[in-house]
Order: C-alpha cells, then structure tokens, then sequence
C-alpha cells in the first residue's frame, strides 16, 4: 500500500500522460478525468480488485470513486467477471434481438414499480437524450426544465446552465452547442420549487419535461429538500408536461431500486445507468407503456443502437441485478458511510452522505444547490485530494463529483480513509481502544 516512489514509477507514470497527450486530447477520454480541477498528473490504472485499484507506476489506492458510481461491489467481482467470460465465449455482439435483453428488462420492470417497459441503451447521455424525445414527441412541445449542477450527459440540450433571467432560455455550457438548442431549455436552482414553478407559469403550455437528477450528485452529493420532487410531479400534473427522473447515479444506489420508488414519487420516464451495467456500457430508460411504446417502432419517435442489448454488458447487468437479491449490500454501506462520518465528526468540512455516497464540502452549511456548493472552498478540496492520494486513498478528482464506497470496502478500509482524511485536516487520529 501507499506510494511507489522509486524513480522508474515515476517516469512511467509521466510517460504514459505525455504518449496519451499526443494522441488522445488531453490525454483523458472523459475530461474530469484529467485532475485540472484538482491538479496534478491523472492516474493510470492497470486492474482493479474490490475496493482497490492498482495503476501503473505500481500503487495501490482504496478506489472512493468506483467508476463515478458505476460499481456497487466493487471491481471485478467474482460473479460478475464470470458472467461476462460466459457471454464472451458465446459471442460479443449480434445486433439481433436475445433472450439475456428479455430477462434484463423484465427484472428491471419487476425492481422498479411503475416501469412497464424499458429500452437498453450504451451510455446515460443516450438514455437522457432518448427521454428527452419520448417527451417531445409525446407533447408536441419543445422547451424542457432543467436545475442547475444537474448533470444529464453531453447532448447538446443539456450542456447549458442558468442564464442572465429564470424567465428566458439557459446559456450553452460548452462550444458546439447550437443557441437555438440551448433556447429550449430553460435552467432553475436546484431545489428550488418556486423558481420552476415561475417558469411553469410563464411558459408551462410550452413545457415538454422537468428534468431532474432526484438526488443530485453531480455538484458533490445535494440531496432533495422535503416535498422538492413531490412539488415537481404536481408541477408536470398541472401543466401536462413529463416529469423525468435521471436515476443514472441514484438508480440501485440507495436500494434495490429506484430513488423515486424509494422517495414515493413516480416520474413518467427514468433514466438508468452506470450501476445496472455493472460496470459495461449500459445503460436504459423506462416507464409506462403508453409513453414507452411511442418509440419506433411502434410509435413515431425514433431511437436506436447497433450495440444496444449488447450481450456482454446485459450479462454483466443482470448478474449485477441478481446480486442485489441480497439486499443487505445497502446496510452494509449505510454502516460503512456512518462508520465515515462518525470518524470524521469536528472535521472543517461538512459530509453531506447518503448510504455509501459522500461529499466533503468546505462549506459552513450543508449546501442546498450550485450556489451554495460554488460558494465552498474548492481549493481546500484540492489539497485535501492531492494528500488522499499520496496516501493511498483515491477520492473524486473535482469537487463537484460524489464519492462512492462499495460493498468490498471493509471496516478497516473506512478506517484508513478518515484517518487519511484527519491527517490532511488536522484532526487527531482515533486511538485504538
Ligand atoms: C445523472 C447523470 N446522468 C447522465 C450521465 C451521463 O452518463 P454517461 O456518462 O454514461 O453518458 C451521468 C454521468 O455521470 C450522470 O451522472
């Protein structure tokens, strides 16, 4: 455990950035990936074991990240690995239908009551995109809600974030995205039921969905006020628009379901993906019937995929999905998250956790939306980042991400993340009694 600082890791951590530089864009296929907002050099990881991860200069981190929330128990679980070297061996893409795609969609629909009918597809980005044109299709209208630091993806819709006015279209978060596209959509605060109810009012008969990440976790982890998403199924009720709930973080986070079965509030259409793959590109979305069969081809709105169902990533989703039969996982990381947050009581930062998933902010305040989490010391996230990580624990690279422990985190490796962690902020170690 800790760091290989011997010369030769350290060369060849530098020179597998500088070949990635020159031939991947920034050298990362996904940019947070790349520690600009954390500083530093990005890890490069060779294989993973439970709540370990391995890189290649030769260390050995507690893994906090978990494929930003893709794994539930850890890398390479045993039965996992084993149902996808079964599929393998069998072939690893028909482009024709399977009976794995039926049983995967028939447990979701059996986990996830209210879901009638789901389509599979790769990525979460397609499953919000896919949403988003259920929603129009099914209203006829354009203009969709959605609440600033809620991540759906990078389709050109949802790269915008709150603009000058409430009352007019957001502002593109990213070049490329046309500004007609970003017009249609208009950005709230989180939580903030009477900012979406304002733009409801003004342009409701215009509105084809409320988008919302139920329990937000792309700013770090801002759980819903009381009545926020009951507020918003009322809202969608009143002006005839879909309510879309992307559960692709907090689906099968917090139970062996969705957050909106567990909150009791239905949406019309959710969005799945990262831990229902188990770790393969996967990824859905699903609701009633009447909505679900508007998608070609029995209805008139197109969507489709050549690796969509692949068998490989089903494989792997199912056997994810059947490991959750054994639902104690969930208190087991609610203990492991409590176990963290008790061993770290008086540290300068507030932990807002939910079950296993945490967020360190430097804030006075638990914060409440993207203001608030803007307005927290993002430097000292860095700091603390950068010590985590020299002693072996690997946290989130931004402060805007969630932490994640799994199931394969054990006592002892919560233990050594807060000790990590009180090291950096100056807290006495816990003495063993
Ligand atoms: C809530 C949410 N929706 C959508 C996405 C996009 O998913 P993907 O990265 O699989 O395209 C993410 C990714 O982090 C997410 O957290």
């Amino acid at each position: 455990m800790g760091i290989d600082s011997t010369r030769e890791g350290v060369e060849m951590v530098n020179d597998w950035f500088e070949r990635a530089q020159r031939v991947i864009p920034g050298g990362v296929n996904s940019p947070v990936r790349s520690f600009r907002s954390v500083g530093g050099t990005p890890v490069f990881v060779k294989r993973g074991e439970g709540s370990r991860i391995f890189t290649e200069d030769g260390r050995e981190l507690i893994d906090c990240c978990q494929s930003w929330g893709a794994l539930l128990f850890g890398h390479a679980h045993p039965v996992i690995v084993e149902a996808v070297q079964e599929a393998l061996a069998q072939g690893t893409s028909f482009g024709v239908a399977t009976a794995r795609e039926v049983e995967f969609a028939e447990m979701l629909c059996c986990l996830i009551p209210g879901m009638e009918q789901v389509r599979a597809v790769n990525s979460g980005t397609e499953a919000v995109m896919t949403a988003i044109r259920l929603a129009r299709g099914a209203t006829g209208r354009n203009l969709i809600l959605k609440f600033d630091g809620c991540y759906h993806g990078h389709s050109d819709a949802m790269l915008v974030k709150a603009g000058s006015g409430l009352l007019s279209g957001a502002e593109r978060s990213s070049a490329g995205v046309p500004a007609a596209t970003a017009a249609d959509t208009m950005v709230v605060p989180y939580n903030d039921l009477a900012a979406g109810e304002a733009v409801l009012q003004d342009r409701g008969d215009q509105m084809a969905a409320i988008i919302v990440e139920p329990v937000a976790a792309n700013m770090g982890l801002v759980p819903p006020q009381p009545g926020f998403l009951a507020g918003l199924r009322s809202l969608a009720d009143q002006h005839g628009c879909l309510l879309i709930f992307d559960e692709v973080i907090t689906g099968f986070r917090f139970g062996p379901t969705t957050y909106g079965n567990l909150c009791g509030v239905e949406p019309d259409l959710t969005c799945l993906g990262k831990i229902i793959g188990g770790g393969l590109p996967l990824a859905a979305v699903g609701g009633r019937r009447a909505v679900m069969e508007l998608l070609a081809p029995c209805g008139p709105v197109y969507q489709a995929g050549t690796l969509s169902g692949n068998p490989l990533a089903v494989s792997a989703g199912l056997a994810m999905l059947r490991l959750l039969a054994d639902a104690s996982v969930y208190a087991q990381l609610d203990a492991r998250g409590a176990q963290l947050a008790s061993a770290l009581q008086g540290a300068p930062f507030c932990l807002q956790r939910m079950g296993g998933a945490f967020t360190p902010f430097f804030a006075g305040v638990a914060p409440q939306n993207l203001a608030d989490v803007k307005a927290s010391n993002t430097a000292r996230y860095a700091r603390l980042f950068q010590h985590a990580l020299a002693q072996g624990v690997y946290l989130p690279p931004s402060p805007f991400e969630t932490a994640f422990l799994s199931a394969a985190h054990s006592e002892d490796d919560i233990a050594r993340i807060a000790d990590t962690l009180k090291d950096c902020i100056g807290i006495a170690k816990q003495q063993p009694s």
